[in-house]
């Protein structure tokens, strides 16, 4: 009998609901930029992030005072405090405070995962951190990538694959799905020159036309924090 667990990979959030139910962790990852962005928010002392997946619903929170982010399209949407850059959570006035997010699709993705048991973020920005706590968990994983408008994207994947291949590796899980093995192809072939590789990302065309190259280097970093975001009663906070 195989004792391994599963390690799975959904490529976008309108294919979740084929995986869900079958894993106890999801990890919702959006390197470009939603989930790089949250992660640096915790490592620069953000007490916690209430992701939202509409507009409207951020709105109500700014009416109520919170401090709101919202993204559209990889721009501000105006009349909110700021947008999904990890720079822009870099700020000491943001230390010890809750903050509301909305993004065009990772916190979309967050909302999709929200019943699973455990739900946390990943990014190429806390990859080893986030992969030693996995292989110890001991549960069926699934990383939901968060890819553009329900798009398969590249550098959500390779991300995928990346934890795929470090789970496997430690002989405590395997992978069935097609998803998955070719996450962890793509990864395999692309990982030591991903730089170069990830020029072709349509997303990544997207953040450069809007002059956005240094969150653009800075989410495709790997190991910059050892944070591990988790939601906890719809509130994102450190582990
Ligand atoms: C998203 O959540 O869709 C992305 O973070 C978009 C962006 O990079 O602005």
């Amino acid at each position: 009998m195989d004792h391994r667990k599963n390690i799975e990979v959904c490529f976008t959030p309108g294919e979740y609901e084929y995986f869900k139910d079958e894993y106890e962790i999801v990890v919702v990852i959006d390197v470009l930029r939603a989930t790089s962005a949250i992660c640096a928010a915790f490592h620069n002392g953000i007490k916690s992030i209430i992701p939202v997946a509409t507009i409207e619903e951020a709105r109500e929170y700014k009416a109520k005072g919170y401090l709101v982010g919202a993204e559209r399209k990889g721009q501000i949407v105006e009349g909110f405090d700021f947008g999904n850059s990890p720079y822009s959570y870099m700020n000491e006035a943001l230390r010890g405070k809750e903050v509301v997010l909305t993004t065009t699709n990772g916190t979309k993705a967050l909302d999709v995962a929200k019943d699973a048991d455990t739900v946390v973020v990943g990014s190429l920005n806390n990859l080893d951190a986030l992969c030693e706590w996995l292989a110890e968990q001991d549960k069926n994983i699934l990383c939901l990538c968060s890819g553009w408008q329900d798009k398969f994207n590249l550098e959500d994947t390779i991300c995928a694959g990346a934890i795929s291949e470090y789970l496997i590796g430690t002989g405590k899980f395997t992978s069935s799905e097609d998803s998955s093995i070719a996450a962890k192809y793509l990864y395999l072939s692309a990982w030591d020159r991903y730089m170069g590789f990830l020029k072709a990302s349509s997303h990544r065309r997207r953040l450069k036309n809007l002059n956005l190259n240094e969150d653009i280097k800075y989410c495709l970093t790997p190991n910059l924090t050892n944070v591990i975001p988790i939601l906890r009663d719809g509130k994102l906070v450190k582990l």
